[in-house]
C-alpha cells in the first residue's frame, strides 16, 4: 500500500481522528499535557509498559509511543482478535469504572489499553497496539507508512 498523507491540525486537544492506511484504520490523537502524566502514573498496571514486545517504530519514545508527545498514532485494530477499540478518553464513565484515566475500550472481549495503546496487566489482548511507521513533513503534516 502507498503512504498516506495526513494533515493533523484540526485534531482538538484530548480528541482523535481515524484515517485509513492499507485497509486498516490509524488512530490519530492529539494528548494533553494531563493525560501525558497520567502515561507515567499507570505504568505498573501495564502488561508491557516499554513495548518491548509489541510493535512500533524505533524512532519512538518507549513509552509515550510517539515522535511528538502530544501526537499518538496506532493501528486501530486489537491485539486479541482485531475487532476495532472504543476511543473512551473520559475519566471514570459510568460503564468503565472510577479506575478508568482515559484508553481505549475494545467491546469484543474488554480488552483495556491506555492513551499511548499500552494493554493493560490480563487483558485477552497480549500487547499494545501496533504504532505505524511514519514521518513529519512539515509541523502539521503526517505521512503515514
Ligand atoms: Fe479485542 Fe478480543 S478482539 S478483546
Amino acid at each position: 500500500g502507498a503512504p498516506v498523507k495526513v494533515n493533523v491540525s484540526k485534531i482538538e486537544p484530548g480528541q482523535q481522528m481515524v484515517a485509513e492506511w492499507r485497509g486498516q484504520p490509524v488512530f490519530i490523537m492529539r494528548r494533553t499535557e494531563a493525560i501525558l502524566e497520567n502515561l507515567t502514573k499507570i505504568e505498573g498496571q501495564l502488561a508491557d509498559a516499554d513495548s518491548q514486545h509489541s510493535v512500533q517504530p524505533r524512532y519512538v519514545d518507549p513509552k509515550t509511543r510517539s515522535i511528538k508527545p502530544e501526537i499518538l498514532l496506532l493501528v486501530g485494530l486489537c491485539t486479541h482478535l482485531g475487532c476495532a477499540p472504543s476511543f473512551r478518553p473520559e475519566v471514570a464513565p459510568a460503564d468503565l469504572g472510577e479506575n478508568w484515566v482515559g484508553g481505549y475500550f475494545c467491546p469484543c472481549h474488554g480488552s483495556r489499553y491506555d492513551l499511548a495503546g499500552r494493554v493493560y496487566k490480563s487483558q485477552p489482548a497480549p500487547l499494545n497496539l501496533p504504532v505505524p511507521a511514519h514521518t513529519y513533513e512539515s509541523a502539521d503534516v503526517i505521512i503515514i507508512g
